[in-house]
């Protein structure tokens, strides 16, 4: 099939690059002048397993890149919109790109198109995307706009992508929905993944995706209502880590007690620093406001906004309690990015701890596996940026772990202690088990369970050190 797919940003892009694997011929939009002829180049703005293989397999093939719409729509069947819905001044989703984008795509309709929301957007976008494009006068019987939301995560966007757990249809006419089957079909059925060189699937995925065709306005409800759902399982776990440390609990085992409830199940029970990234802030808040506007008053959402809110806050007091004073400390940051496999920092927690560090008159020295250079340009010039966690580690006065890349749960302890100045970590992200460290000489904080101290009270091998 033949597609547009405007918006070329995290999920505009996997979206593009993914159709093209799937054998369809894709054209990608954006108004980023440089953001396409690097893309062009076949330069990644974006870290992301498997997408660079992907993007070389497919460029200047079925994948092009093209800085104008009208053309893009033009010669498509189906044109996604995948622009951003950032958050405007009350919470409420800003929806200005998503309208001027679907009064171009009016202008250049030159036969029957079927438009697509991939956006995270409010219920009922899609009537007003309707709206929109018969006053830019769009004949009636030349579109239909379905809704067909993206699930994939950071991180592992290309793998959720290709072997997803469900996928969503919302369409309000039969044949909208028979050409969005038609564009998936090669996983409804799960002939992708047989094919030679196909990317691997993970060991969890399903065989074949559920599909669930509902109308346009459920499928907007079911991404905002995920979205929700799952950012409220976190500050769930992360109330309960509250109450675990202060009864002296390990959520950890009452993570493995409620997670084995197979009506709760484990995943996204993962207690930490608090969720951030593109998403979970920003649907939140926007969901909040549907609901606003729709005369519920969605007080839960509130609540779980608050504890997230607060957890950056409990982190710093546990960064006080480990160090006393913080004024003129050297602290080692592990992670950058909102989440591990990324090096997206945006409402990254770990950005905003730093900040209150920083704040707090302590230096920094960070390191994070992708996402320095982005954090750069937003933190100011008083962070060090170092080579490995090592390096940051070098006489610091502790080891905060912030993000959850896979290689800070895989430290080599000795070579660790042996730089920082004393054997404290703090860890946000829970990558390490208590007792473990506590025999290898750390002190060791983490969330929701009791903190560990090496059993000779000599703690430290260089100093001895007081808590
Ligand atoms: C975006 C939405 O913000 C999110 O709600 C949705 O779930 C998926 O799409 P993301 O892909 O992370 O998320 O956004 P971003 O990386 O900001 O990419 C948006 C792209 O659209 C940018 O490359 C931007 O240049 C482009 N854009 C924006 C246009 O091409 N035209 C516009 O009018 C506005
Ligand atoms: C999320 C949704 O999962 C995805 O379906 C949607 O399409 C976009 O938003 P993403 O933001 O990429 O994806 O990352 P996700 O893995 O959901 O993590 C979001 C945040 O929650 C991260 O900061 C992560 O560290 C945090 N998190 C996640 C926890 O603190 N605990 C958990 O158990 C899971």
């Amino acid at each position: 099939m033949r597609l547009a797919i405007v918006g070329s940003g995290y999920v505009g892009l996997v979206a593009a690059t993914c159709f093209a694997e799937l054998g369809h011929d894709v054209v990608c939009v954006d108004n980023e002048a440089a953001k396409l002829s690097a893309l062009r180049r076949g330069e990644i703005p974006i870290h992301e397993e498997f997408l660079p293989e992907l993007l070389a397999r497919h460029r200047g093939e079925r994948l092009t890149f093209s800085a104008s719409l009208t053309e893009a729509v033009g010669s498509s069947d189906l044109v996604f919109i995948a622009v951003g819905t950032p958050a405007g001044q009350n919470g409420e989703c800003d929806l200005s790109y998503v309208e001027s984008v679907s009064r171009e795509i009016a202008g250049a309709v030159n036969g029957y198109k079927l438009v697509v929301e991939k956006s995270t957007v409010p219920v009922c976008t899609s009537e007003w995307i309707r709206k929109v494009m018969l006053l830019e006068g769009a004949p009636e019987d030349s579109f239909d706009v379905a809704s067909n939301p993206e699930f994939l995560r950071e991180g592992s966007a290309v793998t959720d992508f290709l072997y997803p757990d469900r996928i969503v249809i919302g369409a309000d006419s039969e044949r909208a929905a028979a050409m969005l089957r038609k564009l998936y079909q090669p996983l409804i059925t799960g002939a992708y993944r047989k094919h030679k060189g196909a990317v691997p699937a993970p060991d969890d995925a399903r065989p074949v995706p559920q599909l669930i065709v509902t109308s346009a306005k459920s499928a907007e409800l079911i991404k905002h209502a995920s979205n929700a759902f799952l950012a409220m399982k976190i500050s769930f776990i992360n109330a309960v880590a509250t109450i675990c440390e202060s009864v002296g609990a390990d959520i950890e085992q009452v993570r493995e007690g409620i997670g084995s409830d197979a009506r709760i199940g484990r995943r996204f029970l993962e207690p930490g620093i608090g969720y951030g990234g593109s998403c979970f802030p920003k649907d939140l808040k926007a969901f909040r406001a549907v609901a606003r506007e729709c005369g519920y008053d969605f007080r839960l959402l509130d609540e779980v906004i608050n504890i997230n809110d607060e957890q950056c806050q409990r982190f710093l007091r546990k960064v006080r309690a480990a160090l006393w004073t913080l004024k003129g400390k050297r602290l080692a940051v592990l992670g950058l990015s909102f989440k591990g496999g990324t090096d997206d920092i945006r409402e990254s927690p770990a950005i905003a701890l730093v900040r209150l560090l920083l704040a707090e008159g302590c230096e920094v020295a960070a390191y994070d596996p992708a996402a320095m250079e982005r954090a750069r340009e937003t933190l100011d010039g008083s962070v060090s940026y170092c080579e490995s966690a090592y390096d940051a580690a070098t006489a610091a006065d502790a080891l905060l772990i912030l993000t959850d890349w896979e290689e800070f749960g895989a430290l080599d302890l000795e070579r660790l202690r042996a730089c920082l100045n004393y054997p404290i970590i703090i860890d946000g992200r829970n990558l390490y088990q208590p007792e473990a460290l506590a025999e290898r000489g750390f002190i060791y904080f983490s969330v929701g369970r009791p903190d560990a101290v090496p059993k000779k009270s000599s703690a430290a091998k260089k100093r001895s050190v007081e808590i």
